[in-house]
């Protein structure tokens, strides 16, 4: 069994992937991190200077090439976007279970305002943050709706080791 983490930015995909690894003791990826190290930049920087489609590129090999090694006991962390593309989609299917973290926007918006640096697609508007979240739920919320196999609500989650134990119930991994 593997586990994929999908959902929108600021909904504790990396840290609740981490704790899940911590505690199940399988291996932990995250999609953002291993384009970064492969890069040899961060995020805002492949964005400023190679632009959003050549990202969106990086994260379809990325998976493919995942999803062709087959492995198991495997926790994937994706990015927000990650799931959009359907070929990502279809990818992210073939790698394991689809767990959607549901926030609401609110609860969004605190966990992402001390970091939008580090998140080119909000911090591009800042005059209307929650605007832009509300907007963005929107569009996607339907797409992760459609490929997730479980769906898990985590607004009310008051850290990482709570949406991990949630998550672990639904799985029977508790
Ligand atoms: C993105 C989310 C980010 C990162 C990139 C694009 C998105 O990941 O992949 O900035 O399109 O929602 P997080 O969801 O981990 O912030």
């Amino acid at each position: 069994m593997n586990i994929v983490l999908v959902g929108f930015m600021g909904t504790g995909k990396s840290a609740v992937g981490r704790v899940l690894a911590r505690r199940t003791g399988w291996r932990h990826l995250d999609t953002d991190a291993e384009i970064e190290r492969a890069a040899g930049k961060t995020i805002p920087q492949i964005f400023a200077e190679d632009g959003e489609a050549a990202f969106r590129e990086q994260e379809t090999a990325f998976l493919a090439s995942l999803a062709e090694a087959q492995s198991a006991e495997l926790i994937l962390s994706t990015g927000g976007g990650t799931p959009l593309r359907a070929e990502n989609a279809a990818l992210l299917k073939r790698i394991g279970t689809v767990v959607w973290l549901r926030v609401a926007p609110e609860a969004i918006w605190g966990r992402v305002a001390h970091s939008l640096h580090e998140r080119p697609l909000l911090a591009a508007h800042q005059a209307d943050p929650l605007g832009r979240i509300e907007s963005f739920l929107a569009q996607r919320e339907p797409q992760y709706a459609a490929l997730a196999d479980i769906v898990l609500e985590t607004s009310d989650c008051a850290n990482s080791e709570e949406g991990a134990a949630r998550l672990m119930e639904r799985l029977k991994l508790a």
